[in-house]
């Protein structure tokens, strides 16, 4: 499992970017950060859109930032928010990640209340692919 001294840089980044989350429908601001094994930190805050299915969230945006910058393989994701327990990333986040095999998912919130999950824990049996077989 990772220390805190390896995914605290990376909830550091997720909480800086979560001040320019655009979500003026919601209101509620989230931050991500994702670290490439490249050792590289990569942001990605929500954006949503008047049409509300459009709406990225933080954790893709800042995965597809990553990917956009040519990396392919991802050891810690933080994700924060400002919610009474560590906020937890949407179904269709977790199938990205999985996607990408991010090895450590922290969870967090504002009042600095952390948890940490190995990817398995949060997608078990995640869909792989066209011959997926349970
Ligand atoms: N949201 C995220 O960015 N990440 C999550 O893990 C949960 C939800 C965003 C999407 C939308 O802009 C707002 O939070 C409310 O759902």
């Amino acid at each position: 499992m990772s220390s805190a001294s390896q995914w605290q840089p990376v909830l550091e980044a997720a909480l800086a970017v979560r001040s320019r989350a655009y979500a003026p429908y919601s209101h509620f601001a989230v931050g991500a950060a994702v670290q490439a094994k490249s050792g590289a930190i990569y942001s990605g805050c929500n954006v949503e859109n008047a049409s509300y299915g459009l709406t990225v969230c933080a954790e893709r945006n800042a995965l597809f930032q990553a990917i956009a910058a040519g990396e392919r393989e991802f050891s810690i994701l933080a994700v924060v928010a400002d919610t009474p327990q560590p906020v937890a990333p949407c179904g269709a986040c977790r199938q990205v990640m999985a996607e990408f095999g991010v090895d450590i998912i922290v969870l967090a919130n504002l009042a600095g209340d952390v948890l940490v999950y190995r990817l398995e824990e949060l997608l078990p049996a995640a869909f792989q692919g066209g011959n997926d077989k349970i």
